[in-house]
C-alpha cells in the first residue's frame, strides 16, 4: 500500500526522504515522488511511475536542495498508476504539497463542488481534493493548521495526510484519521512515516498518533491536537527494531531470508511463555486469566494467509480442546449480520495489525456481546493491538516480503499455544494433553530447521514447474488450510494460478481440470485420514495427473502409471499436532524456488502491497 515519509532537519533532507522510501518499498507501489521546500520558499517536486529507483537514478543527477519535504511510494486505487498520479499532489499556484495514504469516500461530491469552484484537476486521484480544499481555504485564512483542520473536517474515509507550505519553511503538518502515521523524534530534526521501519536508521523515539490526531512538526519541537482539537500529550516509545533487522543479510529476496528465519522466530515466539508442563497463561494479557475460562466458543477473523491460519486452528480447537469454532475472511464477516452466542470469545490474526477489513470487523463487534477481543498479531504498535482486550504478540521479526511465511508458522504457533490454554475449559488443568503441546511447541524451532533441509530438492522440483499455468493443491482434514496456503503462496509470487481442494472434493468437480499438464501437489502427513487421502491419489493418477506429494517418510506411495507421474519428497516424521507448521515449510519453498526460476519479483509481487490498509 502507499507509504509516507516526511522530514524537517538543518540538512538537505532528499537522501533520508529516498532512504525512507526505499525501506517502504515492500508495502508494494507503482510510483514515487517527493517534494522539497528550498531556501527561496519553492517547492520543487519529482514524481516517476516504476520503482523508487527511477526517482534515486535522477536524484544522482539533479541536485534537489532543501530542508524540509515530503515523499510518497503509491499504490493506485483511483486513477492508473502514472506520473500524474503520483504524489505529492501540488496546488495550482506550487505552494502547497501533498501526500496522502487511504481512501476520501466523499471524493466526488468535493470534487464536483471544486470543479464548480473553478479548480482543474491534473489527476484521476482522490487525493488531489485535499490540496484544492486547502489552497480554498488559505484564501480565507493564513493560519495554515486552521486551514488543515477545516479541510479535514470535510474528508470521509480513512486517511493518513503531510501536508508542507512554501511559506511555512521548517513546518510540517501530518494528519492521522485510520492509516498508521508516526512521528520519528530525532536530534535537531524530526519525521513522520507510515510505518516506523522507514525512519530505523535515523531515530528510536517514535509517537505512534491516534486517529484523528493532527501534528504540527518542526524543526526542534512539535505540537499534537487530539481529534477536538485540544493539545495533546503522546507518550514516546522507544523502538527495540535495528536498522539491519530490515535487510536481506546474505539472502538474495526477504521471502527467502523469512522462511529460513523461522526456527528462529518460533524460538524468540516461545521464551518465556512455557512453564514445564504448562503455557503461561498470562502471555495473552492481564484479564486473559479472568477471561479465558469463560470462553465457550470462538469466533476467528481475518484475512489471506492470516484467514488460513484461523482455519487450522479450528481444527485444533475443536478436537484438542472441545471449543466449537467459527472462522471467516474479515471483508465477508463485517458487511453481514452475525448472531453472538454467549461468552464467544473474538480471536483476529494479522501479521501487519494495520488491515482495513480485519481492524473494521473488530470495531464492527464493539457492544455486539463478544465476551472480549482478542489480537494476535507481529506489529507492537499496530492499531489492532491497541484496539484489542487481549493481545498474544508474534515476536516474528519485521516481516518485509509481500508473501508471508514466518508470519504464518507464527502465528499457527500462537494458535496452538491458545488452543492448549482454553483446552483447560474442558479437560482441567493438569491434562495431559497440555503437557504433551508444551513438549511439541519446544521441539519445534528444531523440527521447523530439520524440514528447511529440504530445500535443495524442493529447488530441483520446482523446474517442474516452470512451464505450467495451473497446479492443483490437495490436502485433508488439518492440512486442507495447509494446501490452501500453499496454493497461494504459489499464485502470488509465481503468478501460477493455482487452487486447493480438500481432496476428498476431488471427484464432485476439479478431477475434470486433471492432465498431464497439471500438477497435483499433496501434502501427506500420516495421519488418520492417510488411507482416505490414498485413494483420491489413485483417482489423480488414473487420470494421467501427474502426482508432487510431500508425505511423511514413513509413508509408501506407489505409482500406478510410471514413476515419472509421482514425484515425492520425504517429510520428516513429527506428532500429528504440529505437523501443520512442519508441512507449510516445504510448500513455501517451493513457491519461493518456482518464483525465482521464473524471474518473478518475488517479494514485491505485482499488484499487491504488505499491508492492506484500504478495503
Ligand atoms: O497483515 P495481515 O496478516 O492482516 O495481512 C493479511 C493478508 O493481506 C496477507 O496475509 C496476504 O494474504 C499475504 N500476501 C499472503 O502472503
Amino acid at each position: 500500500m502507499c507509504g509516507i515519509v516526511g522530514a524537517i532537519a538543518e540538512r538537505d533532507v532528499w537522501p533520508v526522504l529516498l532512504s525512507g522510501l526505499e525501506r517502504l518499498e515492500y508495502r508494494g507501489y507503482d510510483s514515487a515522488g517527493m517534494a522539497i521546500l528550498n531556501g527561496s520558499q519553492r517547492l520543487n517536486r519529482i514524481r516517476k511511475k516504476g520503482k523508487v529507483s527511477e526517482l534515486a537514478a535522477f536524484l544522482k543527477k539533479e541536485n534537489l536542495p532543501g530542508h524540509t519535504g515530503i515523499a510518497h511510494t503509491r499504490w493506485a486505487t483511483h486513477g492508473a498508476p502514472a506520473e500524474h498520479n503520483a504524489h505529492p499532489l501540488m496546488s495550482p499556484n506550487a505552494d502547497i504539497a501533498v501526500v496522502h495514504n487511504g481512501i476520501i469516500e466523499n471524493h466526488i461530491e468535493l470534487h464536483e463542488a471544486l470543479v464548480k469552484a473553478g479548480y482543474v484537476f491534473d489527476s484521476q486521484t482522490d487525493s488531489e481534493i485535499i490540496v484544492h480544499l486547502l489552497h480554498q481555504q488559505l484564501a480565507h485564512t493564513s493560519d495554515l493548521l486552521k486551514a488543515v483542520i477545516a479541510v479535514t473536517q470535510q474528508l470521509k474515509g480513512a486517511f493518513a495526510i503531510g501536508i508542507v507550505h512554501a511559506l511555512h519553511p521548517h513546518r510540517l503538518i501530518a494528519v492521522r484519521q485510520g492509516c498508521p502515521l508516526v512521528i520519528g523524534l530525532g536530534k535537531d530534526e524530526n519525521f513522520i512515516a507510515s510505518d516506523q521501519l522507514a525512519l530505523l536508521p535515523l531515530t528510536q523515539q517514535f509517537i505512534h498518533l491516534e486517529d484523528g490526531d493532527i501534528v504540527d512538526l518542526r524543526l526542534r519541537e512539535y505540537t499534537i491536537y487530539d481529534k477536538h482539537h485540544s493539545v495533546v500529550d503522546r507518550s514516546i516509545h522507544r523502538s527495540t527494531l535495528l536498522a539491519d533487522e530490515t535487510t536481506k543479510g546474505h539472502y538474495r529476496h526477504y521471502m527467502e531470508k523469512e522462511i529460513h528465519e523461522q526456527p528462529a522466530a518460533l524460538t524468540q515466539l516461545l521464551e518465556g511463555r512455557l512453564g514445564d508442563t504448562q503455557i503461561l497463561s498470562e502471555v495473552f494479557g492481564n484479564q486473559a486469566e479472568h477471561i479465558f475460562p469463560r470462553v465457550e466458543r470462538v469466533q476467528i477473523v481475518a484475512c489471506g494467509t492470516s484467514y488460513h491460519a484461523g482455519m487450522v486452528a479450528r481444527y485444533w480447537l475443536e478436537s484438542l480442546a472441545n471449543i466449537p469454532c467459527q472462522v471467516e475472511v474479515a471483508s465477508e464477516f463485517r458487511y453481514r449480520k452475525t448472531v453472538t452466542q454467549p461468552n464467544t470469545l473474538f480471536v483476529t490474526l494479522s501479521q501487519s495489525g494495520e488491515t482495513a477489513d480485519t481492524l473494521a470487523a473488530l470495531r464492527s463487534i464493539k457492544n455486539s456481546g463478544y465476551l472480549a477481543s482478542l489480537a494476535i498479531c507481529n506489529v507492537p504498535e499496530s492499531a489492532l493491538v491497541r484496539e484489542s482486550d487481549l493481545v498474544l504478540m508474534m515476536r516474528a521479526g519485521p516481516e518485509i516480503g509481500v508473501a508471508s511465511t514466518k508470519a504464518f508458522s507464527a502465528q499457527l504457533t500462537s494458535l496452538l499455544m491458545l488452543t492448549t490454554v482454553l483446552s483447560r475449559n474442558h479437560y482441567g488443568k493438569q491434562n495431559p494433553q497440555e503437557a504433551h503441546c508444551v513438549k511439541l511447541l519446544r521441539t519445534l524451532p528444531t523440527q521447523v530447521s530439520h524440514v528447511l533441509s529440504l530445500n535443495n530438492p524442493i529447488k530441483q522440483l520446482a523446474e517442474f514447474f516452470v512451464d505450467k499455468h495451473h497446479a492443483l493443491f490437495l490436502g485433508r482434514g488439518i492440512h486442507y488450510p495447509i494446501a490452501l496456503e500453499g496454493a497461494l503462496k504459489l499464485k502470488e509470487i509465481s503468478y501460477i494460478h493455482a487452487e486447493a481442494y480438500p481432496a476428498g472434493e476431488l471427484k464432485h468437480g476439479p478431477l475434470a481440470l486433471v492432465d498431464e499438464d497439471m500438477p497435483v501437489v499433496t501434502v501427506a502427513p500420516n495421519d488418520a485420514l492417510l488411507g482416505k487421502l490414498k485413494s483420491n491419489l489413485q483417482e489423480v493418477q488414473a487420470r494421467g495427473g501427474k502426482l508432487i506429494v510431500f508425505a511423511d517418510e514413513t509413508v509408501r506411495l506407489s505409482s500406478s502409471n510410471g514413476s515419472t507421474m509421482l514425484l515425492s519428497i520425504a517429510v520428516p516424521k513429527v506428532d500429528e499436532i504440529i505437523a501443520p507448521i512442519i508441512y507449510t515449510i516445504p510448500l513455501q519453498l517451493l513457491a519461493y524456488h518456482v518464483a525465482v526460476l521464473k524471474g518473478t519479483d518475488v517479494d514485491q509481487p505485482r499488484n499487491l502491497a504488505k499491508s492492506v490498509t484500504v478495503e
